[in-house]
This record gives C-alpha cells, sequence and structure tokens, in this order.
C-alpha cells in the first residue's frame, strides 16, 4: 500500500531503491547479464536465488554471492523449458524463503543458431530456441507468478531483446562471423507479448511485469563487430552488463512502484532512429 501524500518531504527515496529482505529468483543466473543482475539485486540487500543449468554450475555461483555478501542465497539447477523443473525451482525456494518477492527471466537459447541461414533452419533447432526463450518464460511466469498473484504481490521482469522491437540490422553483421537468428527474434516477440498480456491480467493483484531489453553487450566481440556497432549505435559504443542492471534495481524495487507493462530499452538509442 502506497502512502497517501502529495508532500514528497514525507517520502524517503533512498529507501525506495532497496531491496533489503526480498528474495529474487533469476533464470539465467550464470551468463554474461545475469551475473550482473545477480550482483547489483544483491548489493541492494536481496537474497538471490541463482536458477540455471546444471553444466553453468548455479549452486557454485550462488555460494560465492553467499560469501561475498554474508546473506543467504541459494542456486539451483534446472531446465526452464520443463514443467515439473520449474515447480521443484519454486518448492525449493518456498523451503528455503517461505516467498518469492521478484522474478526476473534472463535465461536465452540461440548461440548454436548463430552461424545458420534462416534458408536452412531445421525444425528441432527452431523449436530448441521458442521452447527454452518463450516457453521457459512462460513457465517461471506461470508458476512462480501464479504464486505472486496469489499472494498479493511480486515483480517480473522478463528479458526480450532489441530483435523484438526492431529487426537485426544485417549490415551489422558484414566481414563478421556472426548473426541473429529468426528464431531467437520470434520468439523474443513472444515474450515481449506474453509480458504486456500479465502486466494487464494481474495489475489488479499488485504483481507488476515490466520487461528489460539490452542491447549489443560487450563480451569480447570480434573487432570488426565492434566497429560495425558504433556505426550504427547513436552512441557509438557496446553496452556493459552492469549497466543493464541499473534498470532490474529499480524495476525490483518499490522506486517503480506505478509501472507496469514497460519495456525498459537498455540499448544506447539503437532504436530512437
Ligand atoms: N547480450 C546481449 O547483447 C543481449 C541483447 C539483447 C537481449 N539479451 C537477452 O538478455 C538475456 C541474458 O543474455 P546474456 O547475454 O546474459 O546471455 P548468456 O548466454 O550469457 O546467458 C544465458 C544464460 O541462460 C542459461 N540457460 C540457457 N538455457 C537454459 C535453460 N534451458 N534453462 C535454464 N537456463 C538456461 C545459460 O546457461 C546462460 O547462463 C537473454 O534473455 C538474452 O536474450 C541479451
Amino acid at each position: 500500500m502506497q502512502q497517501r501524500t502529495t508532500d514528497p518531504k514525507e517520502i524517503n527515496f533512498k529507501d525506495k531503491f532497496s531491496l533489503d529482505g526480498k528474495v529474487v529468483v533469476i533464470s539465467g543466473a550464470c551468463g554474461l547479464i545475469g551475473r550482473a543482475f545477480c550482483e547489483a539485486a544483491a548489493q541492494w540487500g536481496a537474497h538471490i536465488v541463482c536458477a540455471d543449468i546444471a553444466l553453468a554450475n548455479p549452486e557454485q555461483f550462488a555460494a560465492e554471492l553467499e560469501q561475498r555478501h554474508g546473506r543467504k542465497m541459494m542456486g539451483f539447477a534446472l531446465n526452464v523449458a520443463v514443467k515439473n523443473e520449474v515447480q521443484n525451482l519454486h518448492h525449493a525456494v518456498l523451503a528455503a524463503f517461505g516467498k518469492v518477492d521478484g522474478l526476473v527471466c534472463g535465461h536465452q537459447n540461440k548461440s548454436h543458431l548463430k552461424f545458420e541461414p534462416f534458408e536452412s533452419v531445421s525444425e528441432e533447432n527452431w523449436d530448441t530456441v521458442v521452447e527454452i526463450n518463450l516457453k521457459g518464460t512462460f513457465l517461471l511466469c506461470q508458476v512462480i507468478g501464479s504464486w505472486m498473484a496469489q499472494n498479493g504481490s511480486g515483480s517480473i521482469i522478463n528479458i526480450p531483446s532489441t530483435y523484438s522491437v526492431v529487426a537485426p540490422n544485417q549490415n551489422l553483421y558484414k566481414g563478421t562471423s556472426l548473426g541473429c537468428p529468426a528464431a531467437y527474434s520470434a520468439s523474443k516477440g513472444g515474450v515481449d507479448a506474453l509480458s504486456r498480456y500479465l502486466a494487464s491480467y494481474w495489475a489488479s493483484r499488485n504483481v507488476r511485469v515490466n520487461m528489460i531489453t539490452p542491447h549489443g553487450v560487450w563480451n569480447n566481440h570480434e573487432p570488426q563487430f565492434e566497429q560495425n556497432f558504433a556505426q550504427f549505435s547513436p552512441m557509438q559504443r557496446l553496452s556493459y552488463n552492469h549497466e543493464v542492471a541499473g534498470a532490474l534495481v529499480y524495476l525490483l524495487s518499490d522506486a517503480s512502484s506505478y509501472v507496469t507493462g514497460d519495456n525498459m530499452k537498455v540499448e544506447g538509442g539503437w532504436t530512437v532512429w
């Protein structure tokens, strides 16, 4: 319940950004952006549940986070595209913490398709990308979001892509071995639509559903790609994973209490021209 006042002096604006004591589940926690999400939310006081595939060793990552911040964290290995694994995650979180305040769907699959031209994409590869990116987000929202709705509060942040807002500029990839598959754009378009649907569906239950759209996060890219990127970007550079995480703290916290259905683009103005 928000304070009913017109006097901003009554409000502690610093406290509004605090995540003290909040329990936040982050999928794709061990990834490039996931790691920054976990660290930022932990620095603001949250208990983080690091969810990722077993290969990424989320338990180890959570143990390091717990040691660094001196606060209980949890690691959980799962495939987000399998419903009973998502249910097991949810049960484990409730058993350990008794609640969930935030859900961040930060997983992705696309890499094995990066270089595959559209004309030859197999059904199997298409299905894998859509299953993980879109169905995985659906399952996490269904299982954990429904619990939030029943309990009357929560903040969900899904991650679509610039390429669900605009098409990839194919010139970006000239002279590089990189590319972006159509299944990725299509699956992320689904994440965008699902998020807006749920923002409306759960607004009256005090569950906010927002999105963060990162773009071009630096990860030791090929020099040619970095040069091409600078030409097409208003800010003339790639971003860094830590630059995406400020938006997460805002959207998880009470500072964004009247924000739902929003897509916060952290893309250096890529889609503005
Ligand atoms: N990096 C960018 O420039 C960029 C741009 C736009 C959008 N995004 C989006 O941001 C999010 C994070 O991107 P990133 O660059 O950190 O990606 P990343 O590949 O570094 O991390 C993704 C994580 O998801 C995990 N994952 C994959 N399949 C999974 C599954 N089935 N179940 C559970 N976990 C699974 C991986 O193990 C990995 O740790 C993704 O949704 C991505 O689509 C990234």
